[in-house]
């Protein structure tokens, strides 16, 4: 939850924030500034998800945010709006955050920030700071710059995108474009935990390019009293790109050695905690299992890989991180084949469809490829995830005795061949597991995310499998330095 300091200092009294795109990003943002005591609009140009805000409605699962939602509307200091041209004209501070899907080719898509820019030259009615949050490619800033600079030329007398703009303004026919600084602010929050993120980041970085923008931003999270990183624009940028390759390359690298582990006869949790501990390394990001999923790492990947071809940068390394996750999936369908051998007629049971935990969000999760597959192979599925069926309900629709979904884990092992743990919930890990095991036709778990104790499972009768860790032997008597 916030921390208490964070609500020292106030934005009251300032110009509001204006916050465009209130998704994954921007709404747990903009109700972190709210909570900082700004006033802070929430845009977007999604009819529907406006009118859920302003009803009070949190339009995803995200720990904490509904309490920030249901205090801020009442408080006043969050205001969800779709008059986009409006929320610009009556903020000082514009942050981006409209999304940058991928394109067939791998790179970005940055049509959403170009007509962003756009609205915001339209709407230019005095100095404005332009932050970019979504995550983009290098050099980006400079382009929303360029564009913000030619369509606020070209346009200054065109009374605004549809005629409304400058409402709020003075019409700027005849004048000088009004003064805008354009910063990169990337965001590091992680799904599941971006309200905590907000307010406890382990840095901040800001790509500015005046002091102005500079100032503005520094006293805006100053009261969270975490380090502020501020570099050009183009490192900004490239900051947050790196961060997710190199974290995605963690990832990869422990599942590489998973597999290492299974040929050889390792553990690959002694392994992870074995490098982990030395600080050079870490211990986190190095948990083995189905791979990498999410809005995030997947594209941004590409997106970087991408960006090094295009300026004939080699970036084999992170064609290797991508080769490795695309193949985890297969890897732990292998596991499912091996156990069932055959897969048509079997009904199985999939508990967790988030592509993480503490999240409802399934894009990119690795439960739509194994589900996806498990179908076409001829299995029935019963499938549960505490808070992702409804997402997951619009790619597999119910279909009973084919696709079934559950109300609980207990209920999704009745009469199961076999269950695939695929999102590692912490309500899983405090199952019942004599009871799964009595529902199950056959107790076979294949654990695609290391959650279980193999000793324990095999004790309670499951024929059980995970990832890397296959053969775990006793540990050695460890021998005392001296003592040999
Ligand atoms: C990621 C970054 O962690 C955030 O810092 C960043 O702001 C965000 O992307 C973004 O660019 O918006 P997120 O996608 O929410 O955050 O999720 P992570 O917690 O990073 O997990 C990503 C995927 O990696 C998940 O599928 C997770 O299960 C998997 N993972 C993570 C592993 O397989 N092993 C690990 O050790 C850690």
């Amino acid at each position: 939850m916030p921390a208490a300091r964070a609500r020292k200092v106030s934005g009251r009294g300032r110009d509001p924030i204006v916050v465009l795109g209130m998704g994954h990003v921007g709404l747990p943002t903009a109700l972190g500034l709210a909570e900082l005591g700004w006033t802070v609009f929430g845009a977007d140009d999604a009819a529907d998800k406006i009118e859920r805000l302003k009803t009070g409605e949190a339009t995803f699962y995200e720990p904490a945010m509904q309490e920030l939602l249901t205090k801020h509307l009442a408080s006043g200091n969050f205001r969800p709006t779709r008059d986009v041209d409006a929320a610009i004209a009556g903020s000082k501070i514009i942050f981006v955050c409209v999304g940058t899907p991928q394109r067939d080719d791998g790179a970005a898509d940055l049509s959403q920030i170009e007509a962003v820019a756009r609205t915001i030259a339209l709407n230019l009615n005095g100095y404005k700071l332009v932050v970019e949050k979504s995550t983009v490619p290098a050099s980006t800033a400079e382009r929303i710059k360029r564009t913000i600079e030619r369509y606020a030329r070209t346009d200054s007398a065109a009374n605004g995108r549809n005629g409304r703009a400058h409402r709020n303004g003075k019409a700027r026919e005849g004048q000088p474009t009004p003064r805008f600084d354009v910063a990169s602010n990337p965001e590091f929050l992680q799904e599941g935990k971006a309200i905590e993120d907000f307010f406890h980041p382990d840095r901040i970085v800001i790509g500015v390019e005046s002091d102005d923008a500079r100032a503005l931003l520094e006293d805006l999270y100053r009261p969270l009293g975490r380090p502020i990183v501020v570099t050009d624009l183009a490192t900004a940028e490239l900051i947050k790109h790196s961060a997710n390759a190199f974290l995605s390359t963690k990832i990869s690298f422990i599942n590489m050695i998973s597999d290492l582990c299974e040929a050889v006869g390792a553990d690959v949790e002694s392994v992870a905690r074995g490098i982990g501990l030395d600080p050079r390394i870490g211990l986190q990001f190095l948990k083995a299992g189905i791979g990498f999923g999410g809005y995030c790492f997947p594209k941004d990947l590409r997106a970087l890989i991408h960006l090094g071809e295009e300026h004939g940068v080699p970036c084999g390394i992170l064609r290797g991180v991508e080769d490795v996750n695309l193949r985890r999936v297969d890897v732990f369908l292998e596991k499912v084949r091996h156990a069932l051998w055959v897969m048509r007629g079997k009904t199985i049971a999939v508990l967790g469809l988030a592509f993480k935990p503490l999240t409802d969000d399934i894009r990119e999760a690795p439960a739509l490829r194994v589900v996806e597959e498990l179908i076409k192979e001829g299995a029935s599925v019963r499938l549960y995830d505490p808070e992702a069926m409804s997402n997951s309900q619009q790619v597999f629709p119910e279909a009973p005795g084919r696709v079934d979904y559950c109300r609980s884990a207990y209920e999704a092992a009745r009469g199961a061949h076999a269950l695939l743990l695929v999102t590692e919930w912490d309500e899983f890990r405090k199952l019942n597991w004599n009871k799964i095991r009595d529902a199950m036709e056959v107790p076979v778990v294949v654990d695609g995310r290391n959650l279980l104790d193999p000793a324990a499972m095999h004790e309670a009768g499951f024929e059980y499998s995970s990832m890397g860790r296959g053969t775990r032997r006793a540990a050695p008597v460890a021998v005392r330095a001296g003592r040999r």
